[in-house]
């Protein structure tokens, strides 16, 4: 691997001989001696590791437990040990969270402080959204988003400026630096592993114990990071992160951004990308029944070959996806409104948690009647997976509850979903159908969010 370049708590660093797929906390622990990054559940759960990143694009929250370190080239590190001041003066959020109690055992501490300071930097007030992805066991999270809130609005100290003033001193990255660099370099390896935003790929590392013998790293193609504007609707590359197609969504499809605010913690939001999601093929993923509702067309890249299919024909069967050796996902179309859609996420726990289940429903009405439905499901089958009996059993007939109420026994044609730890097949299946009732409610003008519950 070639020399991977950046900068740590403001020094210039220079790591050669690494494993390319060492993870940052690992390094910072092993090599460095810098422990105050901690090591919960090394699966990007917990953000016991969180670590900020500075980059062109700005300041973020990332897990460093499923950083690798070639994602951090010509990039900036700082650590829980760089977050004092020049003087050895201490962080107004660590002041905030000392005045406010916000620490017992303090192993989540590290953590927490550097998710603030990242929201600091970047002016983030929805602080129970922002600490999603941190874990504390002991201290109780009041004291902690008091100490969030003492220190909203404040402007960052001025030593949290520097690492962006100083990143130019990188050297040349060994990492493709476009898509037609990747096309190539692919389709003369094509049994390398890509690695875009490693929140899947980091857990066949920390978790699995895989070696990864060859590798590319995606987050230097910048021109896979644009969402486009077309005649028709929006062009979002592979490589948008989900924060930002999350607050890409929020205006033309509000109920999509609604369902990536669920999506994992800030952490992982801000290094997980769309292209990974769907490339996963993991009947789970929380983007593909939302894009197949709304009729999203996948485009593959092989070397200067591209083709272009619907989305749902990707998935083949569990594991198995419709891409060639040395092809690549290069982007998702999308129509530029649906009003019709609901998104709708299942899962034990609000934030932060795979879902059980995912529904999607995009239906047109004309007049009384439905005209078209498109409904996918995620968590249903060993694929994202179109309802199409349900469908079926729809189109054409009344907006009534009568129909909705019909069309339930075809969920039982359409799926046989299993049972899991996350839930049985007889609880998939019934949530589904509720799933559609709940449409027909919402959108007949009933409120039918639980999340407001006033007593
Ligand atoms: C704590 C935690 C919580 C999570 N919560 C959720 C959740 O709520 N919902 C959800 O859907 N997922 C969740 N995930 C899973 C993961 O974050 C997503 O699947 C994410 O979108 C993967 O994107 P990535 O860029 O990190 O992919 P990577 O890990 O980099 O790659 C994933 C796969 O896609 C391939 N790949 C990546 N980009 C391309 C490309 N352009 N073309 C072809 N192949 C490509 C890789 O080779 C690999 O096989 C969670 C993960 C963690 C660690
Ligand atoms: S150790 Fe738990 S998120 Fe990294
Ligand atoms: S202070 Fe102990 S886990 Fe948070």
């Amino acid at each position: 691997m070639n020399d991977i370049a950046f900068l740590l708590n403001g020094t210039p660093v220079t790591v050669s001989g690494e494993s390319p797929v060492r993870t940052l906390l690992d390094w910072l622990r092993e090599t460095r001696g810098l422990t105050g990054t901690k090591e919960g559940c090394n699966e990007g759960d917990c953000g016991a590791c969180t670590v900020m990143v500075t980059d062109d694009d700005g300041t973020r929250a990332l897990n460093a437990c499923i950083l690798f370190l070639p994602q951090l080239h010509g990039k900036a590190v700082r650590t829980v040990e760089g977050l004092t001041g020049p003087k050895g003066e201490m962080h107004p959020v660590q002041s905030a969270m000392v005045e406010n109690h916000g620490s017992q055992c303090g192993f989540c501490t590290p953590g927490f402080v550097m998710s603030m300071a990242a929201a600091q930097v970047n002016g983030a007030t929805d602080h129970d959204d922002y600490l999603a992805g941190n874990l504390c066991r002991c201290t109780g999270y009041a004291p902690i988003v008091r100490a969030a809130e003492a220190v909203a609005g404040t402007p960052a100290p001025g030593w949290m400026a520097e690492d962006r003033g100083a990143l130019d001193a990188a050297p040349a990255p060994c990492i493709p630096a476009s898509s037609d660099e990747l096309a190539h370099w692919y389709e003369a390896h094509p049994e390398a592993t890509l690695i875009a935003g490693a929140t899947d790929v980091g857990l066949w590392v920390t978790k699995q114990l895989r070696n990864l013998p060859e590798v590319a790293f995606l987050h230097g193609c910048r021109d896979l990071q644009r969402i486009e504007t077309t005649p028709d609707g929006f062009r979002i590359g592979a490589g948008v992160s989900i924060a930002a197609l999350r607050a890409a969504m929020s205006g033309p499809h509000p109920s999509f951004a609604e369902l990536l605010r669920r999506f994992a913690s800030e952490q992982v939001r801000r290094a997980a990308t769309l292209g990974g999601n769907i490339a996963n093929g993991s009947p789970i993923g929380d983007t593909p029944p939302a894009l197949i509702a709304m009729d999203a067309r996948l485009h593959l890249r092989r070397g200067d070959t591209r083709r272009e299919i619907a989305l749902e024909e990707f998935f083949l069967d569990y594991g198995r996806q419709d891409r060639a050796r040395g092809e690549f996902v290069e982007a998702v179309t999308i129509p530029r409104s649906a009003p019709g859609l609901a998104c709708y996420k299942l899962s034990k726990r609000f934030d932060q948690d795979i879902s059980a289940v995912c529904g999607c429903f995009n239906l047109i009405l004309k007049g009384s009647k439905i005209e078209t439905a498109r409904i996918a499901f995620g968590g249903m089958a060993g694929i994202p997976k179109r309802a199409s009996a349900v469908e079926a059993a729809l189109v054409g007939r009344d907006w009534t509850l009568a129909t909705m109420t019909a069309a339930l026994p075809a969920f039982a044609k359409d799926f046989t979903p299993m049972t899991d730890m996350r839930a049985s097949a007889a609880y998939r299946l019934e949530t589904a159908g509720n799933m559609l009732l709940r449409y027909f409610h919402e959108r007949s003008g009933v409120v039918a969010s639980v999340l407001e519950v006033e007593a």
